[in-house]
Order: structure tokens, then C-alpha cells, then sequence
């Protein structure tokens, strides 16, 4: 089941992205760079047989000439009496786990039938239980034309068989497949050369990402531990994962997410007790077998299927997971009293919630538990749902936390918004967390890019800068951020809200960073095309002739090495709009000593205010601005320099410093 819903994509989004467009006319990434598929196996069905094909249960499967999408032959499946019946291939040998495989397919309807919907799915059993895992869904066929069906699948569990098949949505029209193809891109190494993202924000705040089982193997799993301190299962603590069955409690998928968490010290989000979205249709479900109606018994009965549940999940997890999303997305801003009026609303009034989180603060005394919705940014929901957190707790309901989804996308909201959305709910003195977040490169329905253009992951990586700028403004609200994903191979948005390819995170579809990493980490690293809206020079100001404050000590040279220590200084305004600008500084040590930490020190001549400063940490008092050495490159020694660059605001004029000193050592200047 898909969360189905429309969020507010404005007008505004649009016309950004339009102007954008105008300036910048889209183009695609060049896809040179990727590696070529290998192929595992193939069936061309020229030989005159089914080629291992055979069918899934009853119906027949032969070897034709009356259709081919190439060559003469193709595979004929008639008498089919099912929908699920269709042709069907063993992959057990040829299917690895861990790896990320393309299946394509080409699919036509026997002559004469009518048009209906194919879809390629994988069949796996372990234990003899069937699993069916959807590749490519419903998509229109005919008997007039071949349609392909390519889509992705990674193997995640182990299992004693699997097979691909065809067949329909609906219908049980007989139908050709020909050319199928199951192939695969070699993985690209994991990249250990860039700063791990935990560590950059450590002392910020933990940083997580939504997983799933292909998440906990393979390359996967290493970009997960090396980059990330927090995981939440994406859908395996859900209700439809836990008890699809009422009293049948199921674990298989949620134990080894958060038993791999526990082996690699990283915090886990529990993610959700409660939602409107998957959820067995049994919990709805009266004592008759009929859908619940508001009644005093109907609530009574409901209210505890709610308390069982939560007394299974909570009490299986207690110690490893610290925090919860008790309740998800109960707001809906367009009621008058902002309550959504989803089955628990409609069946217990509030009291949904306050069972939830009475019982699952008895279950797990220290856990964090939270509130979580999308769109906390659009004031009427960001308002509404202050006031059910305000009202909760003033009951002594126990509600720790908000969590903000930040479902956005690379032109909306604004930053304005987002800080406000924080700011609102510090007076309640509940904790806050960015939960699901996710930068979409679309800004409507309409749009869909095969691959992202350089253009947009740009943009995105400037969302990502400025939005995780803002966090770290708010690191003492904000108590964990999480990505809803690990990369871009693997994101709920390729489906929703319509299906295409989307390329929302930080890490690509070959998990290498992407300039929204670069955005996050050192926005200097973005991907320097100039564009048209921003200066790629210092603005005209005249430089002012320079003002050292604050007079160095020079550092006797020759001290802990046994050369001597010079330096120079590249100081570029790399973008300027009013109020702000983005500079980048380059540090070369152009003398024989090396140095094993580092100060740089300059005084700004106009009043500029830094209020980012990446690659360092810096402290500002009055113009002079200090900035010391990052984790990673503390060392500077003779040869390339490091790179520092901040973000800042000015007015008025925006002169260039004229003066820098390196542990108390003047630089030249250029
Ligand atoms: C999404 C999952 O990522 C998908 O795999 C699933 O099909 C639907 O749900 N808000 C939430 C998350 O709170 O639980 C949703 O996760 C995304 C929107």
C-alpha cells in the first residue's frame, strides 16, 4: 500500500523553476561515466524452445513465430483461466544477493485481445513461504505493439527459490514476451576519500537514514555505517509489517535492521506505532466481521488491539530503540480543529493518542516519543499541530518530540519558513527532529528527467546547504536529522507521487556523492558551473585599504620543524545577492615547514557577518574572524593548501579583507 496524497507543490515552486529555466536551459547528465551493464542472462526465444521458461500454474507456454520483437521468435503463453498466471524463468542461479539487477521484458498480446496490463514481478520462498516482489507495475499492453518492462531489484533475502514472471493486472489474455534481459552494472568502490557525514555533524546532531534490508548488505551497508550514526526502518516497524495478522506478530525483517544498528553503534528511530496508512484492514474490523461504526464497543475494542500492539513492538525493542514515532500524520490543517479524520479519529475521538503514548511511555519509560507529519513548515499545519502537542501535554500526555518529515523539494519551501516552523514549537519545550527528509528535483507532476540534470542537483545542492545550515543554527532544538533513504538507487519518490525517476539524496544511484553531499559537507565542492544569477567574481567594491586588528603575535618561524613557514591566501566572493554572499579562501603553505593544526586570522572591512563557515570552525568578534582547522586537514603542508569557505551576510559594501595571517604569520595576498 502507497501513501497516497497531494502536498502543496505552488504556483511559486513552478515559476522558480521556470525562471531557472529560462536562464539555463535543462540538460541531461551525461551518462558516460557509468560502466557498462554486464548481462547475466538473456532469452531471445530464436532457438525453437521456452528457453527454461515454463509456466506458474496451469496454463501453457510454447515456443512462436506468429509475433517477435526481435529476430522470428518470441514465447506464447495461452490458456491462462488467472491473472497471476503467465510465463515464468528460475533465477535462483543467476541472481545474487546484494546486487542491483535491471529485468526488461517485452511484453505484446496475442492477436485479438484486448488491451489490458502487464506487470514483472520476482517470486521468492524461504521456508515455503511465497514472497512476490513487484519490478515493473501495471503498465498498458496490447495486442498492436511491444511495450517494454525494465525495472530494478536487488535480492535482499536469503531464499531457497526465485523466479521472474509476467502477468496481468487484470484480464487472462494469452500474450508474447520476447528479448528478456537480466543484467547488472558493476558496483563503483564505496568512496573512502570524503569526509564521513557523521563525523561532520557530530557535534551537531546524529544523522540518519530510512533503511531497508538492501540497505544492510553489501556496498550498501558500508556507505550506511561509514557515513551514518542513526537508521529508522523505512516500513518494517510498520503495522502492516508487525501484525498483518491480529495477535501474529512478525519480525524477521525489523530484527535484523536494528540487530545490524546495534552491531555498529548507531541509534535507531522506531517508525510508526500508529498512521492511517498501513494498516491491516483487521484492526478496523468488528467482532461480526463488518467495518467498525462509531460505537462505545467498537472503541473500547480498537483501543485495545492499539494497546496490544504497542505492549508486542515497543516491549520487543525497548532498550535498543530510544525514540518512537508514536503517532504519524494525525493533522489535517483543513479541519476546523485540525484533526485528521483518519479510522482512529472517526472510532476513538483523541483518545487514540493518548492510549498510544501512555502505553508506550510505560513500555519504554526513557524512550523519546514523538509526534511526526509532512508539511510542518505550512503555518496552518505547522499551527494546528502546535496546538494538539500544547493540549497533549498540558493533559500529561506524554509527547517528547515533534518530528518535521521534510518531505520538500528543490524550490519549496523557503528557508524563511522552515526557521519559522523550528522557532514555533521552542516555547513548548518539546524536542524537534527532522525525520524523513528528502529534496524531490521536481516541483510538479508533470516533470520527469530519465537522469537528473546537472542543472537541478545543483539547485538541490544549494537546498541541501541551506537547509542543513539552518539545523545546525538550530542544533539545540534539533536532536537528530534522517534522510528517507541512503541513495538515490533506492527512494520512495521513484513511485510517489507519480512514478519516475527521482534523485532526492545525497548519495547517486551508484552511492557516490552527489554536489547535495558537497552541499551538506564543504559547499565550496559543489560543482562550480557558473550560473547565470550568481557573480563568479568579487563584486566591484573598491578594496578598502586594510585594518589589521588586533595585532599578531608573530609565530617564531622555525618552531616544531626545521624549515620555515610562509603563506598564501586566495580570498573569491563566489556568489553575492543582496544581504548575503558565499566566498571561498584557499591557504597554501608556500614555505618548507609543515604545519599540524592550524589558525587563520583576517578582519572583514565592511561590517560582513559570516554565518557559515565549512572545511573549519570559526569564531567572529567584531570584524576579526578566526578560523581554525577542520578534523581533516588539520594538516598543511607545502603543496596544494586547503580550502575554507562561509557563507555571510553584508550591506552596505562588501570589500575584500586586506590582510591575513596563519598562526600569527602575515600571508601574501591574491
Ligand atoms: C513510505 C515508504 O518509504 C514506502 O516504501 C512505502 O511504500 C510508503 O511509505 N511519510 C511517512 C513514511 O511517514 O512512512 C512514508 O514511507 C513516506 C511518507
Amino acid at each position: 500500500m502507497r501513501a497516497i496524497r497531494t502536498r502543496p507543490l505552488t504556483g511559486l515552486a513552478v515559476l522558480t523553476l521556470a525562471a531557472v529555466a529560462a536562464v539555463a536551459p535543462l540538460t541531461p547528465t551525461p551518462a558516460a561515466h557509468a560502466a557498462d551493464p554486464v548481462v547475466v542472462l538473456s532469452s531471445t526465444f530464436e532457438d525453437g524452445t521456452t528457453e527454461g521458461w515454463r509456466a506458474r500454474g496451469g496454463e501453457s507456454v510454447t515456443p512462436s513465430t506468429a509475433a517477435a520483437h526481435s529476430g522470428a521468435g518470441s514465447l506464447l503463453t495461452t490458456g491462462r483461466t488467472q491473472s497471476w498466471q503467465g510465463p515464468t524463468r528460475d533465477l535462483l542461479a543467476q541472481l545474487q544477493k546484494g546486487t542491483r539487477y535491471t529485468l526488461s521484458v517485452h511484453v505484446r498480446l496475442a492477436a485479438g485481445e484486448p488491451a489490458t496490463r502487464a506487470r514483472l514481478s520476482v517470486q521468492r520462498d524461504t521456508g515455503g513461504t511465497a514472497a512476490y516482489d513487484q519490478v515493473v507495475g501495471a503498465t498498458p499492453v496490447t495486442a498492436d505493439g511491444w511495450v517494454a518492462l525494465t525495472g530494478t531489484y536487488t535480492l535482499a533475502h536469503d531464499v531457497d527459490a526465485l523466479s521472474a514472471y509476467v502477468e496481468t493486472a487484470d484480464g487472462t489474455a494469452a500474450l508474447h514476451i520476447d528479448d528478456f534481459t537480466l543484467s547488472y552494472v558493476p558496483a563503483k568502490p564505496v568512496q573512502t576519500d570524503i569526509p564521513a557525514l557523521r563525523e561532520v555533524l557530530a557535534d551537531d546532531f546524529p544523522i540518519g537514514a530510512a533503511i531497508g534490508m538492501p540497505q544492510i548488505i553489501g556496498n550498501h551497508a558500508t556507505l550506511l555505517r561509514r557515513h551514518f550514526a542513526s537508521v529508522t526502518p523505512g516500513n518494517a516497524l510498520k503495522w502492516d509489517a508487525t501484525e498483518p495478522v491480529e495477535g501474529q506478530f512478525r519480525f524477521a525483517d525489523a530484527d535484523a535492521l536494528v540487530g545490524f544498528a546495534a552491531d555498529n553503534g548507531m541509534a535507531v528511530r522506531g517508525h510508526t506505532l500508529l498512521w492511517h496508512q498501513q494498516t491491516p484492514a483487521w484492526v478496523f474490523t468488528d467482532a461480526t466481521g463488518a467495518p467498525m461504526t462509531p460505537t462505545a464497543a467498537n472503541k473500547e475494542l480498537v483501543l485495545s488491539r492499539l494497546e496490544g500492539h504497542i505492549r508486542t513492538v515497543v516491549g520487543r525493542y525497548g532498550d535498543t530503540i530510544d525514540t518512537w514515532d508514536v503517532a504519524n500524520e494525525v493533522i489535517d490543517e483543513s479541519q476546523a480543529d485540525g484533526l485528521r479524520r483518519s479510522r482512529w479519529y472517526e472510532l476513538t475521538g483523541l483518545d487514540y493518542l493518548r492510549t498510544a503514548f501512555r502505553v508506550a511511555r510505560e513500555v519504554a519509560p526513557t524512550a523519546k516519543l514523538y509526534v511526526n507529519d509532512y508539511n510542518t513548515n505550512v503555518p496552518a499545519k505547522r499551527d494546528k499541530l502546535y496546538a494538539l502537542v500544547a493540549q497533549l501535554r498540558a493533559e500529561g500526555v506524554p509527547v517528547d518530540g515533534v518530528g518535521h518529515q521534510m518531505h520538500v523539494n528543490v524550490a519549496w519551501p523557503s528557508i524563511a519558513e522552515t526557521e519559522a516552523m523550528l522557532r514555533t514549537f521552542v516555547p513548548l519545550g518539546v524536542e524537534q527532529q527532522i525525520t524523513e527528509m528528502d529534496v524531490s528535483i521536481y516541483t510538479d507532476d508533470s516533470q520527469s528527467y530519465p537522469s537528473p540534470p546537472a542543472e537541478l542537483l545543483r539547485t538541490q545542492a544549494l537546498r541541501y546547504r541551506d537547509l542543513f545550515a539552518l539545523y545546525r543554527r538550530y542544533a539545540d532544538e534539533i536532536t537528530s536529522v534522517t534522510l528517507w533513504g541512503l541513495a538515490d538507487d533506492d527512494t520512495w519518490l521513484d513511485s510517489f507521487p507519480v512514478a519516475r525517476k527521482d534523485a532526492p539524496l545525497l548519495f547517486d544511484t551508484e552511492l557516490q556523492a552527489k554536489p547535495a553531499y558537497w552541499g551538506v559537507v564543504d559547499p565550496s565542492r559543489i560543482d562550480p558551473t557558473p550560473s547565470p544569477t550568481v557573480s563568479p567574481s568579487p563584486t566591484g567594491s573598491p578594496s578598502p585599504s586594510p585594518t589589521p586588528t588586533g595585532t599578531p603575535t608573530p609565530t617564531p618561524t622555525g618552531t616544531g620543524g626545521t624549515g620555515v613557514f610562509s603563506c598564501r591566501v586566495q580570498y573569491a566572493v563566489t556568489g553575492q545577492w543582496p544581504g548575503g554572499f558565499q566566498a571561498a579562501v584557499k591557504v597554501t603553505n608556500t614555505g618548507d615547514r609543515p604545519l599540524t593544526g592550524w589558525t587563520l586570522r583576517w578582519s572583514f572591512p565592511d561590517g560582513q557577518r559570516i554565518t557559515q563557515l565549512w572545511n573549519g570552525t570559526y569564531r567572529q568578534e567584531g570584524a576579526t574572524v578566526e578560523v581554525g582547522n577542520a578534523a581533516w586537514n588539520g594538516r598543511l603542508a607545502p603543496g596544494p593548501g586547503v580550502d575554507v569557505g562561509f557563507l555571510a551576510g553584508w550591506s552596505g559594501a562588501n570589500g575584500r579583507p586586506g590582510a591575513f595571517q596563519v598562526d600569527g604569520t602575515p600571508c601574501t595576498v591574491d
